[in-house]
C-alpha cells in the first residue's frame, strides 16, 4: 500500500476503510507523507465526501496519533466546549470560570485566531504575565487545584491535524464537512473530558454558510464524539454578525470581564450562559431549569468572575488587570465610523473580524506577534434602528490601513427592513 493509492481510491469516490485510513495518518504524523500529497487527499475529501464511519475512523486515527492528554489523578467530571470559530465570540474566557466555580471542571486546549475569527489563547495573552504555554504537570496540577485552565496544545498532541490543518489552510481545503469534523474531534477525543459542547458557527462570519450545512457537521461531530463513548452535544449558532461588542483582544477581555461582573447583557452573555446550562446539564444531570438558576447564581454571587481570577493568577497573569481596564489598553487612535442612511442596522462579522486581523489583530503568516490593542467596540447592534450621520462603532487602530478602513466602514449598511437570523438554531445530542 502507498499514499498515493489511498488518494487514487479517495479520487474514485470509493470508500478507505481502517487500514488505509490508518496507514495514511501515520505517513501524515511521521513526515513521510509530503504536503502535496496531504493536499491532494484533503482535496480528493472536500470534492467526494467520505461515509459517516470512515470520517470516524479518520479521526479516531488522527487523535490516536500522538500523545494523549492524561486524566489528572483527582476525579471529577471534565467539561470541554469547541466553537468552528466566530468573531467577537469570547464565550469560553465567560463559560469555564462559570463552570468551574460550579464544580464541573474545564481543562481544555484552545487555538489561536484563524484567518478572520478570534483565539482564546491570543485573547487570554491580553492579561500581563499570563502564559498559555503550559507544562503538562503544570495543566495537571492546575486542572486539579483550580477546576479551570485554558492551555496551548504541545506539538506532541494530534501531529496529524496540525500537519492536515496547516496545509487545508494554504490550499482552499479547510470548509469540507469531514475534514472539519475529523480536525475538531480528533482534539476532542485525545483529551479526557467527559462531556463535550460543539458550537457549529452559521453565517456570513462562519466557516459554514449556512444552518443547514453546519447541522449537518453539527450531527456528524456528535455521532462520532458518542459513538467514541463521550457524552456530546452540538449547538448550531448564528456567526452573521459578532457576536458580542467588542472585536480585538484587549476590547474582547475587557467584554467578557464585564459579562462575569454581570455588567453586560448581550448576544454574547446569552450564549454564554446558555453554553455553560446545557454543559452543566450534561456534567451533573439537573434539569434546564436548575442549570439556569445555578449559572446565572455563579454571575450574580461573584464566584465566576473569582474563578476567572484565579485561573488567571494561576497562569502567571496579573489580576488587577481584571478591576482596571486601563491595564487593557485600547489602541492610540480611535475612530467612530457612522452609517449614512437611517434604517435597521445590519454588521457583516466576517468584514470586521478581516478589518481586525489587518489592523494587526491577526496573523498574515504563522506565529506572527499581534496587536492586542486593535478592534472595534460597536455602540449598536444588529438590528437595532439607528439615524443617518450615527456612530454605530469606533475602531481602535495604531496604524493607517486602507484596506482595513474600507472594510470597517463597509461593514455597516442599513435597510428599510432587516431581521437577524435566530442567534440559536439548533441544539443536537447531549
Ligand atoms: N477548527 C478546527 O479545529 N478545525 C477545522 O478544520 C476548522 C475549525
Amino acid at each position: 500500500m502507498t499514499v498515493c493509492d489511498i488518494i487514487q481510491k479517495k479520487k474514485e469516490r470509493r470508500v478507505l476503510n481502517g487500514e488505509e485510513i490508518s496507514f495514511f495518518v501515520s505517513a501524515v504524523a511521521d513526515g513521510s507523507a509530503t504536503d502535496a500529497q496531504i493536499a491532494a487527499f484533503c482535496m480528493a475529501v472536500l470534492l467526494n465526501g467520505m461515509e459517516e464511519e470512515e470520517c470516524a475512523l479518520l479521526t479516531l486515527a488522527m487523535a490516536n496519533s500522538g500523545q494523549k492528554t492524561p486524566r489528572p489523578q483527582g476525579g471529577g467530571v471534565y467539561a470541554d466546549k469547541h466553537s468552528t470559530g466566530g468573531v467577537s465570540d469570547s464565550t469560553t474566557l465567560i463559560l469555564v470560570p462559570v463552570l468551574a466555580s460550579l464544580g464541573v471542571r474545564c481543562a481544555k486546549y484552545s487555538g489561536r485566531g484563524l484567518g478572520h475569527t478570534g483565539g482564546t489563547l491570543d485573547k487570554l495573552e491580553s492579561i500581563p504575565g499570563l502564559t498559555t504555554a503550559l507544562s503538562p504537570a503544570r495543566f495537571e496540577r492546575q486542572a486539579e487545584e483550580v477546576g479551570a485552565v485554558v492551555a496551548g496544545q504541545t506539538n506532541e498532541t494530534v501531529p496529524a491535524d496540525k500537519r492536515m490543518y496547516a496545509v487545508r489552510d494554504t490550499t482552499a481545503t479547510i470548509d469540507s464537512i469531514p475534514l472539519i469534523a475529523s480536525s475538531v474531534m480528533s482534539k476532542k477525543l485525545a483529551s479526557f473530558a467527559d462531556v463535550i459542547l460543539l458550537d457549529v458557527k452559521y453565517g456570513r462570519g462562519a466557516f459554514m454558510p449556512t444552518p443547514e450545512k453546519a447541522e449537518e457537521l453539527a450531527r456528524l461531530m456528535v455521532s462520532i464524539g458518542t459513538a467514541a463513548g463521550r457524552r456530546t452535544a452540538a449547538a448550531v449558532t448564528c456567526m452573521d454578525a459578532p457576536l458580542g461588542s467588542a472585536v480585538g483582544c484587549n476590547a474582547e477581555v475587557r467584554e467578557a470581564v464585564a459579562v462575569l461582573r454581570g455588567e453586560a447583557e448581550n448576544d454574547l452573555a446569552a450564549l454564554s450562559l446558555f453554553h455553560a446550562a446545557l454543559l452543566y446539564r450534561m456534567a451533573t444531570g439537573a434539569s434546564k431549569e436548575e442549570a439556569e438558576t445555578a449559572v446565572r447564581g455563579a454571575i450574580r454571587s461573584g464566584a465566576a468572575f473569582k474563578k476567572f481570577a484565579q485561573m488567571a493568577e494561576a497562569q502567571g497573569g496579573d489580576v488587577r488587570a481584571l478591576e482596571d481596564p486601563s491595564l487593557l489598553p485600547l489602541a492610540k487612535h480611535c475612530a467612530a465610523l457612522t452609517v449614512s442612511a437611517a434604517g435597521v442596522l445590519d454588521i457583516d462579522a466576517l468584514a470586521l473580524g478581516r478589518a481586525c486581523a489587518l489592523l494587526g489583530g491577526g496573523r498574515q503568516r504563522p506565529g506572527q506577534a499581534i496587536d492586542h490593542t486593535v478592534g472595534f467596540v460597536l455602540k449598536k447592534r444588529a438590528g437595532e434602528r439607528v439615524a443617518a450621520g450615527e456612530a454605530v462603532a469606533e475602531m481602535y487602530y495604531n496604524g493607517e490601513n486602507g484596506e482595513a478602513f474600507s472594510l470597517a466602514w463597509g461593514a455597516f449598511r442599513t435597510a428599510e427592513t432587516f431581521t437577524p437570523r435566530p442567534l440559536i438554531y439548533a441544539v443536537t445530542g447531549g
